[in-house]
């Protein structure tokens, strides 16, 4: 990663934003923008407006970073998510992490779309993340020399927030969302997976599979951040003599979940200031 290029994606947002020191930051998966409307914008620019960001190529993805409010919490929002299958490095992947962590953000927040691998997820299911595999083959801390990343060798024990997950569990009682927990696995993406990489995924322990969000748990996760993800389960993973995948499809069913996980967001970001002041026990 090239950290004098995202300095300079630091500046530009810095000129284009009002300042600001937000609880969190918020980065929004595939069909997860919907669900953003109920947060009131303070200010707004657009990804292409921004150095090293770039423009989105993915459909589901508005590209627009906004200053949002909500109930007291005031969250960095990333409406629109870069993968590392576009091809343009691990600089448009991180940049929503290193911007979230200059501007004072300690919670980070990942939704995606994801394939359900275990029986019982059904696509429309919300499920809280509680570890990760990284079955990219890749990793952005690959010849890191910057100590904003963590040591070398960062602990991944827990990834996932706890405490933040509990939180996730109580804004899900409150708004009277479902909510289900499991394993997701990262690939690099840019195809489905075969029946073949499910069931071997399934027997390594993944309950759900996506090209996203694992890349940013572990930079946000390796600096210190509580990290929260959040899946939508937005088509059953590949099965042999099951409906061909399409991407159209999996938006339209994140599309369709917009009313609960714009309900499960707003009564999260509720609660999140209190978590943005804590110590990270494990940090
Ligand atoms: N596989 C990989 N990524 C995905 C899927 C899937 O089935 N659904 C949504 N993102």
């Amino acid at each position: 990663m090239n950290m004098a290029l995202m300095e300079e994606s630091l500046a530009a947002v810095c000129a284009r934003l009002p300042a600001c020191r937000p609880h969190c930051a918020l980065i929004a998966g595939s069909g997860w923008a919907p669900a953003l409307d109920a947060l009131a914008t303070r200010a707004r620019t657009r990804y292409a407006d921004i150095p090293h960001l770039g423009a989105l190529a993915v459909p589901g993805h508005p590209g627009e970073l906004r200053l949002a409010t909500h109930a007291g919490c005031e969250a960095l929002v990333f409406a629109g998510r870069r993968h590392w299958y576009e091809g343009g490095g691990w600089e448009p992947v991180a940049l929503p992490v290193y911007l979230a962590l200059k501007l004072g953000a300690s919670v980070l927040v990942l939704t995606n779309a994801a394939g359900g691998i275990r029986e019982d997820l059904a696509p429309g299911d919300l499920m809280t993340i509680t570890d990760h595999i990284n079955a990219m083959g890749v990793n952005p801390l690959v010849g890191n020399r910057d100590p904003l990343w963590g040591p070398l060798f960062a602990d991944q024990t827990c990834v996932y927030d706890a405490p933040l997950r509990l939180c996730l569990d109580a804004a899900a009682a409150r708004s009277g969302v479902a909510l289900t927990r499991g394993v997701y696995a990262a690939v690099s993406g840019p195809v489905y997976e075969t029946p073949a990489e499910i069931r071997a995924l399934r027997a390594a322990g993944a309950d759900a599979v996506g090209m996203s969000t694992v890349p940013e748990a572990l930079l946000g996760s390796a600096a210190g951040m509580r990290v929260l993800g959040i899946a939508c389960v937005s088509n059953r993973a590949a099965r042999s003599n099951a409906p061909r995948l399409n991407h159209a499809d999996a938006v339209a069913v994140t599309t369709a979940a917009a009313p609960r996980m714009r309900a499960l967001l707003c009564a999260l970001l509720e609660d999140i200031p209190k978590y943005a002041a804590l110590p990270r026990e494990s940090a």
